[in-house]
């Protein structure tokens, strides 16, 4: 049985549809990535989801349990956690507080500490920078930041949206070894990527989307040898697949 289960999701934005009949799952401890060209869906199929696009047919469970018509506010609740793609941080808060934020729906005082503890001994980075504005992190430091703040909610599964974007490599790699770590520690993860060769490269399995409709999936690792979709659906090093065939 998958953790996550994704039906024929049809979603868009009011009477556009964007995502058509996509499927997909996730199962416990997989990293699932979604890559695709910029405006194929990925975003949207995220948001369908989590009820922040409109969904026009589909159903999705998590755990077995139907959450087809989730609204933003129960994600958290259920075992979600999402690191959006622009926005993912209160700029003008405190690295604390932005953890602190990421733990609201949570009472119990005590775990939410040691959690906070736990957090900061696996971001350092963070640790470092207790005090500081948000607004003031390097982009790597701000996605590990979105990261562990959606951390703070104990989800078992978090949809993750480009958290490698304008990142420089270094910055990627750091992000991506960050993200390996936690799901080693057993949280699941749908995560949409551009950078697609270090998303694939560590992908359990992974989906392609083109104009909103699952053209190929596979393993992660197979799908980056794969080069007829390197150049078919991503435009990617053109020049290395033809040097390929020599
Ligand atoms: N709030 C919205 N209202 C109407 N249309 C939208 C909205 N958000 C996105 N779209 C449209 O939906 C399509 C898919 O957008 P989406 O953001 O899902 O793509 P994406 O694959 O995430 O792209 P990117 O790689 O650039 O992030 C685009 O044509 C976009 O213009
Ligand atoms: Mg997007």
């Amino acid at each position: 049985m998958p953790l996550l289960d994704i039906q024929k999701l049809t979603a868009g934005y009011n009477d556009v549809v964007i995502v058509d009949q996509v499927d997909a799952r996730v199962n416990a401890g997989d990293l699932v990535v979604v890559v695709g060209p910029n405006g194929s869906g990925k975003s949207t199929l995220v948001k369908g989801l989590l009820g922040l696009a409109r969904q026009f047919s589909g159903k999705t469970y998590f755990d077995q349990q139907d959450i087809t018509r989730l609204e933003p506010w129960q994600a958290v609740k259920v075992g979600i956690g999402y690191v959006p793609q622009t926005n993912n941080v209160f700029t003008n808060l405190m690295v604390s507080e932005n953890l602190e934020m990421g733990a609201f729906c949570r009472m119990d005082k005590k775990a939410i500490k040691s959690d906070m503890d736990e957090i900061y001994e696996q971001f350092p980075e963070l640790a470092r920078r207790k005090k500081a504005r948000a607004e003031t992190l390097s982009g790597g430091e701000r996605q590990l930041l979105a990261i562990a703040r959606s951390m703070m909610s104990r989800p078992r599964m978090l949809f993750l949206d480009e958290p490698l974007a304008f990142l420089s490599p270094k910055a990627s790699a750091l992000v991506m070894n960050r993200l390996l770590e936690i799901q080693a520690a057993g949280t699941s993860m749908l995560m949409i990527e551009q950078n697609t060769k270090i998303a694939l490269q560590n992908a359990t399995y992974a989906y392609v989307l083109n104009e909103g409709r699952c053209v190929m999936e596979g393993k992660g690792p197979e799908l980056w040898e794969d080069k007829s979709l390197r150049q078919r659906f991503l435009g990617l090093d053109k020049e290395e697949v033809v040097t390929d065939r020599n």
